[in-house]
């Protein structure tokens, strides 16, 4: 384990069956549709690559930037495209695949600027929800875990961009966002650098 981590919340074998599962539910929800799946940099990169593998079903697979700006606790909803899709999704049937849900506010921007764009259907997968209750309610439609209100990174998780190639999802030390001997440190709790 490595050294910053205080203890792995799902294990990477946890996290493999839990793919597999939503790979198959996906398959067979999914059949005869024109499936894209859109990704959101760069949190769930590698869900999305492990999760399009256990889809048996031809697809497209497109990423989206997008930003949120926020402090500790909130985040202010103000969200901005750095990276849009390739092309248009009118044809589409898209299944956004994110890494983690948390006041809902990023996904529900998402999803209003995507409606707009009149896809023929619009859902949701994403591997964590810290089913706290949400700013902006969204519906989702695949939840791999749901988990508990703490700071997590792994599997594309990141503290400050650090940690995404963990293979497991963790739960950070303290100590890593809180320095103890230097009051002079800036003092940070890991939602205000995300
Ligand atoms: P929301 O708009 O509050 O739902 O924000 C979701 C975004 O916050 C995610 O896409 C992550 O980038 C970030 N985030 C929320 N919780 C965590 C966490 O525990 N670890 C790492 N990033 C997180
Ligand atoms: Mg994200």
């Amino acid at each position: 384990m490595h050294q910053d981590i205080a203890e792995i919340l799902i294990s990477e074998e946890e996290i493999r069956a839990k793919v597999a599962e939503l790979g198959e539910q996906i398959t067979r929800d999914y059949r005869g549709k024109n499936v894209l799946l859109l990704g959101t940099l760069k949190g769930a990169v590698p869900f999305i690559a492990d999760l399009a593998r256990a889809i048996l079903l031809p697809l497209e697979i497109d990423y989206m930037a997008i930003s949120s700006y926020g402090n500790s606790t909130h985040s202010r909803g103000v969200v901005r495209i750095l990276k849009d899709l390739e092309g248009p999704i009118d044809q589409k049937d898209v299944l956004i695949v994110e890494d983690i849900i948390d006041s809902g506010l990023t996904l529900h921007y998402l999803m209003d600027v995507l409606r707009q764009r009149r896809p023929l259907s619009l859902r949701v997968c994403t591997l964590l929800d810290k089913g706290r209750e949400r700013v902006k309610s969204v519906a989702v439609d695949y939840t791999g875990f749901e988990i508990p209100d703490r700071f997590v990174v792994g599997y594309g998780l990141d503290y400050a961009q650090r940690y995404r190639n963990l293979p497991y999802i963790g739960i950070l030390k303290p100590s890593v966002y809180e320095p103890e001997d230097n009051p002079q440190t800036e003092h940070r709790s890991p939602a205000e650098k995300k």
